[in-house]
């Protein structure tokens, strides 16, 4: 086997990144940028923050909130509009994922002709993808997703009313900026959602299939930042170093899942379609039946090599001499409640006769496939079966 490793982003790091930003851009001759956002991130205060210290440094922005939760093609061509009236030399994304989605696509069709479906990558869309692109500039303000270091972007495209991810390694933003100052107002809950999402993918991406040192090492130290830090990030919120800890370990965990993911992801993925769930916490909830599930029904199936993975997972949290594979699920839910996330999925609104409708949705996902024991329907069955 031949793989392909790529560990590029350019990472700007720690309070004050964001007027960083604005020193090196305004040491080039265009300055003019689209700030794509959210109506949430507005009303955080966060676009007008980010805008005055950008402005501060040189830039010239327009300011561009028309992003939906679940971004639709109409957003992007607004997008589009708003970047070429203003002769844009780039794109700077502030948010969760939604705005990086949508600042991705506007580079595309910003440069190339639409409609956005062609670019689905679901159908080897990829290879549209022919032209430069103006370059994104990534501010996340959650530490969750790591968006800000991924080559894709999901939006829902109009003439297939589905939503369709566009994928192309150009999509990477050019640089990621992890300021903890715009995270220290994120709620606890939201706080201990999404940072379960960052460690859910250094234990899948870590426990994935594939021989893939370098994103072993680095979803290892996703976990080992998260289990430190979220807990301080949770009972305090203005603590600037762990949050800033919690956005690498966000960049981190989602630079190993290039690796892959697992069974867990695409568990969660239809409890947000139907419940609205959020993803970090569906994660969350999910992640102790999942190990266990995998523990007492698929022994047979461990390897030497994945019972010693689990091992080490069980030792961030306990130490070396108290770890034990089978601890797990137990550590992790130990982890969970120490950070607030407390609930059930019943009380999320999980029934017994949804759960065949929604293990034939997470067969039908993706992530499970690099899962290290292979998963059928019913087996996906039985672990939401575990969480009633
Ligand atoms: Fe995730």
């Amino acid at each position: 086997m031949v793989y392909q490793y790529n560990y590029p982003t350019t990472i700007l790091y720690g309070p004050g990144a964001v007027a960083e930003l604005g020193r090196r851009l305004a040491n080039t001759p265009d300055r003019r940028y689209l700030l794509v956002t959210d109506a949430g991130v507005v009303k955080a205060g966060l676009a007008d923050r980010v805008a005055q210290s950008l402005g501060e440094a040189g830039l010239e922005l327009e300011l561009f909130a028309e992003v939906h939760p679940n971004p639709i093609e109409e957003d992007v061509e607004k997008g589009v509009a708003a970047f070429r009236r203003i002769g844009g030399a780039g794109l700077i994304a502030l948010g969760g994922g939604s705005p990086m989605d949508v600042a991705k696509a506007i580079a595309v069709l910003a440069t190339h002709e639409g409609p956005l479906s062609r670019f689905d990558d679901g159908k080897g869309g990829d290879k549209n993808i022919t032209r430069p692109m103006p370059p994104v500039y990534a501010i996340p303000t959650t530490a969750g997703t790591g968006s800000e270091v991924g080559r894709s972007g999901v939006i829902i495209t109009r003439d297939t009313g589905a939503k369709t991810v566009i994928f192309h390694p150009s999509l990477m933003p050019r640089v990621a900026v992890l300021d903890p100052e715009l995270t220290v107002g994120l709620p606890a809950s939201l706080t201990a959602a999404t940072g379960f999402d960052a460690f859910t993918h250094g234990l899948e991406a870590y426990f994935a299939k594939g021989f893939h040192p370098m994103a072993d090492a680095v979803a290892m130290g996703c976990m080992e930042l998260v289990v430190d830090a979220l807990p301080r990030a949770v009972a305090r919120g203005d603590d600037l170093e762990a949050r800033g800890r919690m956005l690498l370990a966000a960049s981190m965990g989602a630079t190993a899942f290039q690796k892959g993911l697992g069974m867990i992801h695409s568990l969660a993925h239809p409890l947000s379609t139907h419940y609205h769930v959020h993803h970090g916490l569906a994660n969350a909830l999910l992640m102790p039946a999942a190990l266990s599930w995998q523990l007492e029904e698929k022994a047979d199936a461990f390897t030497d090599d994945l019972r010693d993975r689990y091992q080490r997972v069980v030792r961030l949290f306990r130490g070396r001499e108290k770890a034990r594979p089978g601890d797990l699920p137990e550590a992790v839910t130990a982890f969970r409640s120490r950070i607030g996330l407390t609930e059930t999925l019943p009380s999320r609104g999980l029934k017994q006769e949804d759960i065949p409708k929604l293990a034939r949705e997470a067969y039908g996902d993706p992530c499970h496939s690099l899962n290290p024991i292979p998963v059928t329907e019913a087996d996906l069955a039985a672990v939401y079966q575990r969480c009633l």
